[in-house]
């Protein structure tokens, strides 16, 4: 590693002082989040020979299993936040309500949210997974914090990211002001700068969707995928390729990287959940990054920034990486919508 590579500490520092782009509580705030991140990067790395891995019997309010690794990653999110003064209160998708700042500490002016870990089947088949998070300001004169107070549109996140625990330990963070990615550089034990301005490409013939819900999707998303599995001799002269892991976060790094689309739609597998993934820590911290990535978010024809939250665990369809097919993907929504189908767009 080199003499000069910037850690986050310092980037953060010049995010502030240099840039003025975020105040001291939140540079704080995102530095708790990080050392969060590594002790949870450490777990993982021991994995099944500190006996970390493997289900509990308890379910989330989601009703899905917890895996031991879930309670993990929430038990040192929580921990590692609660006393630094920089929040008001948190949201977690391991947790039903909110989690109010003890009064014992200090109470700031954030509210954190956060998926403390994503893609949690892959746990035991050493597949990388990840935690994303969201920050939101909590609105003036506001005495007593309720889950309310966090249902703001995803325009209004002052910050998102996400950490990958894979083959690197990789935290991609947007203040608002574009998109860096940091290495975390394990003799040093700290995250060093390692790209700036992440821009995703516009184009792009990769996709990722999990293609066993095909029987079940509605109309427009059939539709783009047909189009893109006809290859050269469809209305898309071109040959696309698929990947998908399984773990929105390593999928959104990946299209963060080379581009592509990832799409989890609706589906009528689920129709009572209305989508598999959850707006308030998944797809609007992933949205906030793919759009300060030069990219698009959309749930359909809607941009994900623009939905009005009714709940804290409420889910959302979500598409979204590179500009060009997230747009195409948009314009067949409406067109949907419409009830019109003109001849394909090439
Ligand atoms: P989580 O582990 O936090 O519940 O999220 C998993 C999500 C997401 O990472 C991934 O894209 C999706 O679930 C995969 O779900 P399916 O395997 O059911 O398609
Ligand atoms: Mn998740
Ligand atoms: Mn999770």
């Amino acid at each position: 590693m080199s003499d000069h590579s910037v850690s986050l500490s310092r980037w953060l520092i010049e995010q502030q002082r240099t840039h003025g782009h975020i105040p001291a509580s939140l540079r704080l705030l995102i530095e708790q989040v990080a050392r969060a991140c590594k002790r949870i990067s450490r777990a993982v790395d021991k994995g099944a020979s500190s006996g970390v891995l493997g289900s509990l019997q308890s379910s989330n309010v989601q009703g899905e299993v917890q895996k031991q690794l879930d309670v993990i990653a929430n038990d040192v999110l929580l921990e590692a936040n609660e006393w630094g003064g920089h929040l008001a209160a948190i949201a977690s998708e391991e947790l039903e309500t909110i989690h109010p700042i003890p009064h014992r500490f200090p109470r700031g002016e954030y509210l954190l949210l956060f998926d403390p870990l994503d893609g949690s089947s892959n746990i035991e088949v050493n597949v990388t997974i990840g935690t994303i998070f969201s920050v939101l300001h909590l609105d003036e004169g506001v005495a007593e914090v309720q889950g309310e107070h966090f249902l703001q549109p995803g325009h209004r996140q002052v910050a998102a990211g996400y950490c990958t625990y894979g083959p690197q330990t990789t935290l991609v963070l947007s203040l608002g002001h574009g998109v860096s990615s940091f290495a975390l550089d394990p003799d040093q034990g700290s995250f060093v700068c390692t790209q700036q301005d992440l821009r995703i490409p516009e184009t792009t013939s990769e996709f990722a969707i999990n293609m066993s819900n095909m029987r079940h999707w509605a109309a427009p998303v059939r539709r783009y995928i047909d189009e893109c599995l006809a290859g050269r001799e469809g209305p898309r002269g071109k040959d696309f390729n698929m990947r998908w892991v399984g773990s929105m976060v390593a999928d959104v790094h990946r299209i963060l990287q080379r581009g592509g689309v990832f799409l989890y739609p609706w589906d009528r597998l689920y129709p009572n959940l209305a989508c598999r993934l959850r707006l308030m820590y998944e797809a609007n911290p992933m949205a906030m990054l793919v759009e300060q990535a030069g990219g698009m978010a959309v749930a359909g024809s809607q941009r994900i920034l623009d939905i009005q939250p009714t709940g804290l665990h409420q889910r959302a369809a979500v598409m979204l990486g590179s500009r060009d097919e997230v747009e195409r993907l948009r314009q067949y929504h409406l067109e949907a919508e419409e009830g019109s189908r003109p001849p394909p767009m090439r």
